[in-house]
């Protein structure tokens, strides 16, 4: 295994058990809003203080973003850890089992290698950059789905960018009248590795942060996905808008979606 990805399955097995130790234990949780409908609670940081500590002991130099801890500068910022140790906390919060730890791996601003392991149903997605992605060991391959008539798409709500949900809310009309049905998990790099394994055909999303979609990213593009912004670039790192799906899906999801895009979403 990929010296880096042994330490990133590690270090997101060790938050999973803090969450999942947590569940069985609600009132051991605290809370606290950090924006308007955007909460944290102190298992968020319990993981993401235990991730750090397995990367840093296998590799101090390196330098880390974590979504609660900010910047953590290594000496060699050419390889960089990027994690969200609790995705979909609103899920977590509400007791709702769907949420996952995300961890990747960057160098020289390419993502090297990613996990997405869900603690509550012990699955674990990695992907390592030209060697494919796996669901527990089993290789993922995504379908050869020709459009974007009947199939069942993620996506989530700009629920802390109000502002977008009118041209969201005509992108989803739009797309509805073309596919099967929408799910809104709630949890943004497990949409992503459904995408890979096809339990959802396509994804798309406004406003995402890095350490949502690094590692999902990589796990679609290993299983043969594609991953663009709103205009079929790769400007998501800046805009955080994500289309997600094979090719012909992400086409499908565009094309739709192309008249309904204001200009802070033309990315
Ligand atoms: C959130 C989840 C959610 C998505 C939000 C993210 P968090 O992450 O991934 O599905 O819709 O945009 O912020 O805050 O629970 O780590
Ligand atoms: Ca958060
Ligand atoms: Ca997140
Ligand atoms: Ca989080």
């Amino acid at each position: 295994m990929h010296p880096m990805l042994n330490i990133a399955v590690r270090a997101a097995r060790r938050a999973g058990t803090i969450i999942t130790q947590h569940l069985s234990n609600p009132s051991a949780v605290e809370t606290i809003q950090k924006g308007q409908n955007d909460f944290v609670t102190n298992v968020d940081k319990q993981a993401e203080a235990a991730i750090i500590e397995v990367i840093q002991k296998a590799y101090p130099e390196h330098t880390i973003i974590g979504e609660e801890s900010g910047q953590l500068l290594g000496s060699d910022d050419s390889i960089q850890w990027v994690i969200d140790p609790l995705d979909g906390t609103t899920n977590f919060v509400k007791g709702f089992p769907h949420f996952a730890v995300s961890i990747a791996a960057r160098q020289n601003g390419r993502t090297e290698v990613a996990v997405v392991y869900d603690p509550i149903r012990n699955e674990l997605f990695t992907a390592v950059r030209g060697q494919g992605a796996q669901l527990n060991g089993y290789r993922l391959r995504m379908a050869d789905i020709k459009s974007i008539e009947g199939t069942v798409l993620a996506t989530g709500f700009p629920f802390k960018y109000k502002q977008f949900t009118q041209n969201y809310m005509s992108m989803v009309n739009a797309l509805f009248v073309h596919c099967a049905d929408f799910r809104r998990t709630g949890c943004a790099s497990l949409d992503l590795a459904y995408v890979a394994c096809g339990r959802v055909d396509g994804y798309f999303e406004i406003g995402l942060k890095p350490w949502d979609f690094m590692a999902g990213e990589l796990i679609v593009r290993e299983a043969g996905g594609v991953v663009t912004d709103f205009v079929g670039d790769n400007h998501y790192l800046d805009s955080g808008n994500l289309v997600a799906g094979n090719a012909k899906v992400v086409r499908g999801i565009l094309t739709t979606i192309r008249e309904y895009l204001g200009n802070s979403l033309s990315r």
